[in-house]
C-alpha cells in the first residue's frame, strides 16, 4: 500500500511563538508545513523565508479559498481564537489553537461542541503537558501511589515586569497587548495561571469550588504606554477545593525577579507525595512514600521523552483517534478562568458546575 502523504499545515499567525510551532512541527513525522498566514506583509514573508514555506496569505479567508490544508494552527493573539477557529472549523479544517482556548468559558464550549460537531481532531497547545514528569506523576497519582490527595501546591512565576531577560516590555507590543484588557488579554491568570490551572489538575484531578485574589501593580505614568491601558491584572492566587476533598493553592506572578519561567507542583497524600520543579528539571520529579515518609527523604525519578502536542496532534489526524489536550478540557480550564475573575470581583467562593 502507498504510504499516506504528509499532512498539509498551515501557521495562522507568524509572531513570536509562531516559531515554537515551526521548530516543532518541522521535526514531527508525518506532516509538512506548506502556508502560514498574517496580517502583517513582512512578518509573513519573513516567517516564510525562514521556514521555507511555499505559500503566504493575508487572512484565514484567503487561505482557505486558495489553499489546499487539512489543518491549522492558531498562534494569534487571544481574542481571535474563536472567530479564526470556527471559520476553520466551518471549512472542515482540524485545528491545533494556542491557549487561552477563548476568552471566557461559553465560547470556549461553543468551539468545543463546533470541532465535535464536524468530527474535525481539536487540540488546545497546554505547552507543559510536553514535559514527561507530568504524564508519569498524572498516572502514578491517579493509580493511588501516593493515597488519597490531601494537599496541592502549584505555581508560576514570570520575571519579565522586572527583568530585561525576555526583552523590554515597555517597547513592545508583543508584551503589552498581554497588559491591556482591551486587546483581549486576561492577565497573568489568562496567560500562564492557565498552564498552571491545566498542569496541576491533570493529576490532581477536578476543582469543585476556589477562591481567587487579583491584583494589578502600577506600571507607568497613568499605568498606560501609548495605545496601551495597563490593566489587566499581573498577580494571582486561588485558593481551591477539589472534588475529591483535597485543599490547594495556585500562585502565578510576573513579579517574580530570579525566576524567569518556573513552574512548581507538589501533590501530598495519606501515602506520600510528588514534586516537580522546572527549575531542577524537567526530565525528572522528586517521590516521597514508604520508609521514606519517616526520613524525610526524596528519591529522583528520571522520566524519558514524551510524544509533544505537535507529535499528538499530528498522530490523532492520522489515525482519527482523538487524543488530549482537546478543546473541551481547553473549555473546562476556561471554566476556572471565569470562576476565578467572579471571585475576585464578588470576593466570594465560587462553585464550579
Ligand atoms: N503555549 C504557550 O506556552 C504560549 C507561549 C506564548 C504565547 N502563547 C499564545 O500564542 C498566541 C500568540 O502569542 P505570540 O506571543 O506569538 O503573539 P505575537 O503578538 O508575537 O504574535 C501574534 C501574531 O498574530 C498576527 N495576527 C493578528 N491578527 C491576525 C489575523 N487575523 N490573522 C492572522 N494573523 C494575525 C500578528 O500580526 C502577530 O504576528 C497567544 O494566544 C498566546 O497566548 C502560548
Amino acid at each position: 500500500m502507498p504510504a499516506k502523504p504528509p499532512t498539509r499545515l498551515a501557521i495562522v499567525g507568524t509572531g513570536g511563538m509562531a516559531n515554537w510551532h515551526a521548530r516543532y512541527f518541522n521535526k514531527t513525522r508525518g506532516c509538512r508545513i506548506t502556508a502560514c498566514v498574517d496580517t502583517h506583509p513582512e512578518r509573513v514573508k519573513d516567517f516564510a523565508a525562514n521556514y521555507s514555506i511555499a505559500e503566504t496569505y493575508g487572512s484565514t479567508t484567503e487561505l482557505l479559498e486558495k489553499s489546499d490544508i487539512d489543518a491549522v494552527v492558531i498562534v494569534t493573539p487571544d481574542p481571535l481564537h474563536k472567530p479564526l477557529a470556527l471559520e476553520c472549523i466551518a471549512a472542515g479544517k482540524h485545528v491545533l489553537c494556542e491557549k487561552p482556548l477563548a476568552l471566557n468559558y461559553p465560547d470556549a464550549r461553543a468551539m468545543a461542541k463546533a470541532a465535535q460537531r464536524a468530527g474535525v481532531i481539536n487540540m488546545v497547545h497546554f505547552t507543559y503537558r510536553n514535559w514527561s514528569p507530568i504524564q508519569k506523576i498524572a498516572d502514578m497519582v491517579q493509580a493511588g501511589k501516593i493515597g488519597e490527595i490531601r494537599h496541592v501546591e502549584a505555581s508560576y512565576h514570570q520575571a519579565w515586569l522586572v527583568s530585561k531577560s525576555w526583552g523590554d516590555w515597555r517597547t513592545s507590543d508583543a508584551w503589552l497587548w498581554r497588559l491591556d484588557s482591551s486587546h483581549g488579554s486576561k492577565g497573568v491568570l489568562g496567560d500562564i495561571g492557565v498552564h498552571i490551572l491545566d498542569f496541576a489538575t491533570f493529576p490532581a484531578g477536578p476543582i469543585k469550588s476556589l477562591f481567587c485574589q487579583l491584583k494589578t501593580f502600577s506600571k507607568a505614568p497613568r499605568n498606560r504606554i501609548g495605545k496601551y491601558k495597563l490593566d489587566a491584572n499581573d498577580t494571582a492566587v486561588i485558593t481551591a477545593e477539589f472534588a475529591n476533598g483535597a485543599i490547594g493553592s495556585f500562585q502565578t506572578t510576573r513579579w517574580m525577579p530570579g525566576h524567569q519561567n518556573r513552574l512548581f507542583l507538589k501533590i501530598s497524600g495519606t501515602k506520600g507525595s510528588v514534586s516537580f520543579d522546572s527549575e531542577r528539571s524537567i526530565e525528572a520529579f522528586e517521590i516521597c512514600t514508604g520508609a521514606d515518609i519517616d526520613q524525610d527523604s526524596w528519591k529522583t525519578v528520571a522520566v524519558k521523552p514524551t510524544p509533544t502536542l505537535q507529535d499528538r496532534f499530528i498522530r490523532s489526524i492520522r489515525s482519527g483517534k482523538q487524543e488530549q489536550p482537546d478543546f473541551a478540557r481547553g473549555a473546562e480550564i476556561q471554566k476556572l478562568l471565569d470562576a476565578s475573575f467572579e471571585s475576585h470581583q464578588r470576593r466570594v467562593p465560587v462553585g464550579i458546575r
